[in-house]
């Protein structure tokens, strides 16, 4: 049987460039989907899936993201002196135990795979979970809990993937794919960002991982990928290679790309159409919009 999987690395040390002027001074991981900052989203889906263990790779300028973190304790003692219970609650949620998160910095932005090489030291020997807060999946069952579910079957690597339209294949890593196994198939190979006539599927690697030390001793060599990057999609193809299985998970739920301003704004009317307490004034104010085309006063 696979190891237990209770360590998660979350790169967070991207420029967010999509995003200026906001992440000038903004972290985009803090940024909110209605009242919950994004890497709210990552942490919630980690602990479902039995991460006990969190490791952010930060970079300059991403303090607000550690202070998000700390107790806030002059709120706090507010809330609880004017009896908002609720409010203490959903704050008290987003406290994270001494000990169980850590930041490490990449002192240049050299790519993914090389903010995951940044924290090997702190995952040592055992498998590991990467997630991209960028990445927001609405599921009936957390993502990450799906993929740990089918790993405790399969072992080697595993990589979330979804269909993209073939004209979108260079924006992603794109799996080869071998045989299929249910909801898993088997990759012969994995490119990063191919060209849509040069892409071996259409089936896109999208930012939750789990993956064995291996990929980390990889990452060692430093060797620059697509885009002058170092990049995490050629340390598990380099697995491939070296006989180790790796699988594309075909998660059940629907994945936001907020990296995007598109992304970011579909998934905030999606998660406010899901809130009980928005839900009448949104779809109110949207069918004034579209129907009309004149926003509701
Ligand atoms: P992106 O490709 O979305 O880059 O990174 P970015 O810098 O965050 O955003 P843009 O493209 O400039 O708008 C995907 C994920 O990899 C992390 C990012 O923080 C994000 O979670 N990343 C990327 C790093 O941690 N380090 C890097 O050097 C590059």
């Amino acid at each position: 049987m696979a190891r237990k999987v209770t360590k998660a690395i979350f790169p967070v040390a991207g420029l967010g460039t999509r995003f200026l002027p906001a992440t000038k001074s903004v972290p985009k991981e803090i940024m909110t989907l209605v009242d919950r900052p994004l890497v709210q989203y990552a942490i919630d889906e980690a602990r479902a899936a039995g991460i006990t263990e969190f490791i952010f790779v930060t970079s300059r300028g991403k303090s607000a993201l550690e202070d998000y973190f700390d107790h806030n304790q002059i709120l706090e003692q507010s809330l609880k002196e004017k009896g908002k219970d609720e409010l203490l609650k959903t704050l008290n949620a987003t406290n994270m135990e001494s000990g169980a998160i850590a930041y490490i910095r990449q002192h240049k932005a050299l790519g993914l795979g090389h903010a995951v090489w940044c924290a090997r030291r702190l995952i040592g020997d055992e498998p590991f979970a990467v997630m991209l807060p960028d990445d927001v999946i609405a599921a009936e069952k957390p993502c990450l809990q799906q993929m740990i579910e089918a790993y405790e079957e399969t072992g080697g690597n595993m990589v979330a993937t979804m269909e993209v339209p073939p004209e979108k294949t260079s924006s992603y890593g794109v799996l080869d794919v071998g045989d299929n196994i249910g909801t898993a198939v088997r990759a012969r190979g994995m490119v990063e960002k191919p060209k849509p006539e040069e892409a071996p599927s259409n089936l896109a690697v999208i930012g939750r991982y789990i993956l064995r030390p291996s990929v980390l001793y990889n990452l060692n060599q430093n060797k620059l990928g697509s885009g002058g990057e170092i990049q995490l999609t050629d340390a598990i193809a380099e697995d491939i290679r070296n006989g180790v299985p790796v699988f594309g998970y075909k998660f059940d739920g629907q994945r936001f790309d907020c990296g995007s301003k598109a992304g970011f704004l579909q998934a905030t009317v999606a998660f406010a159409l899901a809130r009980d307490d928005l839900r009448e004034d949104l779809q109110e104010y949207l069918h004034d919009v579209i129907v009309t085309g004149q926003a509701a006063q």
